[in-house]
């Protein structure tokens, strides 16, 4: 039975399927003209074993429209494997932050590293992001969709564990497509062609950079953790199945350790953290929780496992940051009240609605310090609650991330007191309520006037080594020269882990 890659997910389906029968209910699409081919409504992202374009369809589409893998889902049929990407999945609302004002901002290059079409990609565990620059260097647009590879699990060690039970290529096609997917429909805003990008750069953390390239990740699953390959490479689209340009480069970051990626190699890149005589840190909280330090003209860095709670993933009613989500909640009154996404009615929450959640629930003593719910499940907003087991995953989360951050500090003798800044990156930090942060112990609440919210770093830091080649070898060289923080079985981490474990007191 043929294989369709639905939004990135493999999904068996019979052949001879007309494309809008073989969406399961949970990904249909409405069909206003019933399926006849008149109203060019049913429109998907589709790749693979099709039967040809129909007449029906080339009177409804434009050239660019095909040129963009546009198909009408009623008049295409399944023939073998296929891809389709859903408009909806394709233009998911996800959030991507509003890159803030830097010290130097990236200046106008001379190398950058395509001619026609760049493409810049944040490789998240939970998200992929992109943005499209044209051939002066202008951003032309950027958009954001879940990874498909979440299917595999929510967290990377999940999918590293599916790879080595023979899944890699399975793995590399989904984000392939996931990937493919997006750049069409950033392409299409763009009213440009898929193969108009001649240049490409992806960051992303180790795991993610590895299943993507299909590079055996035996390494990343068993101690010592030793990565064999840290990439600062170039390698063709075609080995990454992306329908680009013939002959495009895919430049990958160099990745500081097994679990320190490329995306924090960007990041730093962006917020200039190793520059300078002041001691500063950059902290990405997601689903690993990777923090580096420039202290006395050295980078220190090292990563911890926070889990998917911050990324909305793994909790009873979590998801990711899109139409629906509770993003942010308050006290009111003394009774709970949530904002969502897209003013909509709630299905969810996402990573900063846990965290106001928890920090609310302090406030309104439904919760106390140790975790303990007042009542399991607790209501946020009906339908949406938040189970003690919930809890419980966002204490083992924001514990890891503050022992992990005030660990760094400890090796390197810094106080709390003598860090300049710390620059919060990605998707999640960049909504992140910082009074509840420092409510829940996250962050060290004394830390927090001097924290600095960036945004999608990874995807910024992508987009200035996409914009300047020159900048690649200068990014490579300074994360070459870091101090890696081991934390497993580090007697400092294992110890202040434990005592974050619970929330801290109002004043605390
Ligand atoms: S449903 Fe109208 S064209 Fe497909």
């Amino acid at each position: 039975m043929p294989t369709l890659f639905l939004n990135g997910v493999p999904v068996s389906v019979p052949a001879g399927l007309r494309l809008s029968d073989a969406l399961p209910p949970a990904d249909a699409i409405p069909l206003p003209c019933a399926g006849l081919g008149r109203c060019g409504k049913c429109r998907v992202v589709a790749t693979g074993a099709l039967s040809p374009v129909s007449e029906a369809e080339k009177a409804a589409l434009t050239r660019e429209d095909l040129a963009n893998h546009v198909r009408l889902a009623c008049c295409t049929f399944l023939l073998g494997d296929a891809c389709v990407t859903t408009e909806k999945a394709a233009s998911a609302h996800i959030l991507l932050g509003t890159e803030p004002e830097t010290p130097a901002p990236p200046r106008p290059s001379s190398s950058p590293g395509y001619t026609r079409l760049g493409a810049a990609i944040d490789l998240g565990t939970t998200t992929l992001a992109a943005r499209l620059y044209d051939e002066t260097g202008r951003l032309l647009t950027q958009g954001g969709c879940p990874n498909p590879q979440s299917h595999f699990g929510a967290d990377v060690i999940a999918r590293i564990q599916a790879s080595i039970d023979g899944e890699g290529e399975t793995l590399a096609r989904c984000v392939s497509e996931g990937l493919t997917g997006l750049l069409s429909s950033l392409c299409g805003k763009a009213g440009r062609h898929l193969t108009d990008i001649d240049g490409l750069v992806i960051a992303g953390n180790t795991a993610m950079l590895y299943l993507l390239t299909n590079t055996p990740p035996h390494a990343l699953s068993k101690s010592p953790f030793q990565a064999g390959r840290l990439f600062d490479e170039t390698v063709t689209a075609e080995s990454l199945s992306l329908p680009v340009a013939p002959g495009a480069g895919v430049y990958l970051p160099r990745c500081l350790s097994a679990f320190v990626g490329a995306d924090i190699t960007a990041a730093l890149l962006f917020d200039q953290t190793a520059t300078g005589h002041e001691s500063r840190a950059l902290m990405d909280i997601g689903t690993n929780g990777e923090m580096a330090l420039w202290h006395n003209g050295t980078l220190y860095a090292c990563s911890t496992a926070a889990g998917p709670a911050f990324e909305g993933a793994g909790l009873s009613m979590g998801m990711n940051g899109e139409t629906g989500a509770i993003d942010h909640m308050r006290v009111e009154n003394g009774r709970l009240r949530a904002h969502v996404l897209g003013e909509s009615a709630p299905r969810g929450v996402c990573g900063s609605g846990v965290i106001d959640a928890a920090a609310c629930l302090l406030q309104t003593e439904q919760m106390d310090e140790t975790g303990l719910l007042e009542e399991d499940p607790t209501l946020l907003s009906p339908p949406v609650s938040l189970s003690q087991k919930d809890i419980r995953m966002v204490q083992l989360a924001k514990s890891a991330i503050c022992a992990g951050f005030l660990t760094l500090l400890q090796t390197v003798g810094l106080p709390l007191c003598g860090l300049s800044s710390l620059s919060v990156a990605g998707g999640f930090g960049s909504y992140l309520h910082l009074p509840s942060a420092g409510r829940i112990g996250l962050l060290p609440a004394s830390v927090l006037p001097r924290v600095r919210v960036i945004g999608n770093a990874s995807l910024y830091g992508a987009s200035q080594l996409l914009l300047d080649t020159a900048l690649r070898a200068k990014a490579a060289a300074m994360v070459k020269s870091a101090h890696l923080v081991p934390l497993h079985a580090n007697p400092v981490f294992v110890s202040l882990y434990a005592e974050n474990m619970l929330f801290p007191e109002e004043d605390g």
